[in-house]
C-alpha cells in the first residue's frame, strides 16, 4: 500500500482562488491587522507569508512591529485601538509573544468578532457547544478540511492527538470529537503512546518531535496528519517519518506542502467572515 499525499498546498491554492473571486466584488476590502512583537525568527517568516498571501486576495493589511521589550501596556493600547478601528476586520497577533508579555491578557482583549485566529475563550466556548458561529483556528480548521477531502466517515473512528496546544492539539481534539470520534489526546506525559497510535485510525501529530511517528507503530491504512515544523540538520521535517509511514498509511500530509498553507489558507477565510460578519453580509 502507498499513502496518497493530501497536498494541503494544492487545496489550499484553490480556496485562496475562490476567495479572491469573493473579495473582487466588494467595493469595501477586508483589512486584517497583524501584530507582530520580537525577533522570533518563524515568526517572521509566518507573517511575511501570512501578510504576501492576504494581499494576493486582495485584503488590505497592517502590520505592527515591536521589538522585544515592547511593554504590555503597548500591545494592550493597541488592541483597544484596532477594536475600536471600523476599517480594521480582523486583528492576528502572532505568537509567542514575547516572554514577559501576559500572552492570555493579550488575547483576551481582542473583540471576538475580529479575532480571526480563534483564540479567545467566546471563541473557544463557542468550539466547545459545537456552535456553526465559532471562529476556529487556522490549523486545526485547515486539517479538517484535509480530512473532509480524503471522504472520510469520521463516525466512531479513532482519533489520537498528539500535543495539546491551545492553538492546535485542544481544538482539533474538540473538532474531531464534533465531528462523533472517538478522541484521545497524547501529551508528553502520556503512557504507552505507541498502543495509542496502534489503535489511531486518524493520527495527528503536533507535538514537535522529530520523525516521532514510525509506519511500523501506525494501524494499516491510518490518515496521518503531520503538524509538526522540524529541523535535522538545517533540512525540515514533520513529526512523523515519511519514508516508513507512506506504506501503511492510507494518506499523509507532506511536510512542508501539507498543514501549513492551509493555515494560512484558514486565516483568510477568517478574515473574510469576519468582514461579512461586521457588514452583516
Ligand atoms: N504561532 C504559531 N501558529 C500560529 C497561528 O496559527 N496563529 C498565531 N497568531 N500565531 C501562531
Amino acid at each position: 500500500m502507498t499513502a496518497n499525499i493530501l497536498n494541503g498546498k494544492e487545496l489550499a491554492l484553490s480556496i485562496r482562488k475562490n476567495l479572491k473571486q469573493q473579495v473582487e466584488v466588494l467595493t469595501n476590502k477586508p483589512c486584517l491587522a497583524v501584530v507582530l512583537a520580537g525577533d522570533n525568527e518563524a515568526s517572521k517568516i509566518y507573517v511575511k507569508n501570512k501578510l504576501k498571501a492576504a494581499e494576493e486576495i486582495g485584503i488590505e493589511t497592517s502590520l505592527f512591529l515591536f521589538d522585544t521589550d515592547v511593554k504590555q501596556s503597548e500591545l494592550e493600547n493597541l488592541i483597544n485601538k484596532l477594536n475600536e478601528d471600523k476599517k480594521v476586520n480582523g486583528i492576528m497577533v502572532q505568537l509567542p509573544l514575547p516572554e514577559k508579555i501576559d500572552e492570555k491578557a493579550i488575547l483576551n482583549l481582542i473583540n471576538p468578532v475580529k479575532d480571526v485566529d480563534g483564540f479567545h475563550p467566546y471563541n473557544i466556548g463557542l468550539l466547545q457547544n459545537g456552535s456553526d458561529k465559532a471562529v476556529i483556528a487556522a490549523t486545526p480548521k485547515g486539517i479538517i478540511r484535509l480530512l473532509e477531502n480524503t471522504s472520510i466517515d469520521f463516525e466512531g473512528k479513532n482519533a489520537l492527538v498528539i500535543g495539546r496546544s491551545q492553538i492546535v492539539g485542544k481544538p482539533i481534539a474538540m473538532l474531531l470529537l464534533n465531528k462523533n470520534c472517538t478522541v484521545t489526546v497524547a501529551h508528553s506525559k502520556t503512557q504507552n503512546l505507541e498502543s495509542l497510535i496502534n489503535q489511531a485510525d486518524i493520527v495527528v501529530s503536533a507535538c514537535g518531535c522529530p520523525k516521532l511517528i514510525k509506519g511500523e507503530s501506525l494501524k494499516q491504512g491510518a490518515i496521518v496528519i503531520d503538524v509538526g515544523i522540524n529541523r535535522i540538520d538545517g533540512k525540515l521535517c514533520g513529526d512523523v517519518d515519511f519514508e516508513s509511514t507512506v506504506n501503511k498509511a492510507s494518506f499523509i500530509t507532506p511536510v512542508p506542502g501539507g498543514v501549513g498553507p492551509m493555515t494560512i489558507a484558514m486565516l483568510l477565510e477568517n478574515t473574510l467572515i469576519a468582514y461579512q460578519k461586521q457588514n452583516k453580509l
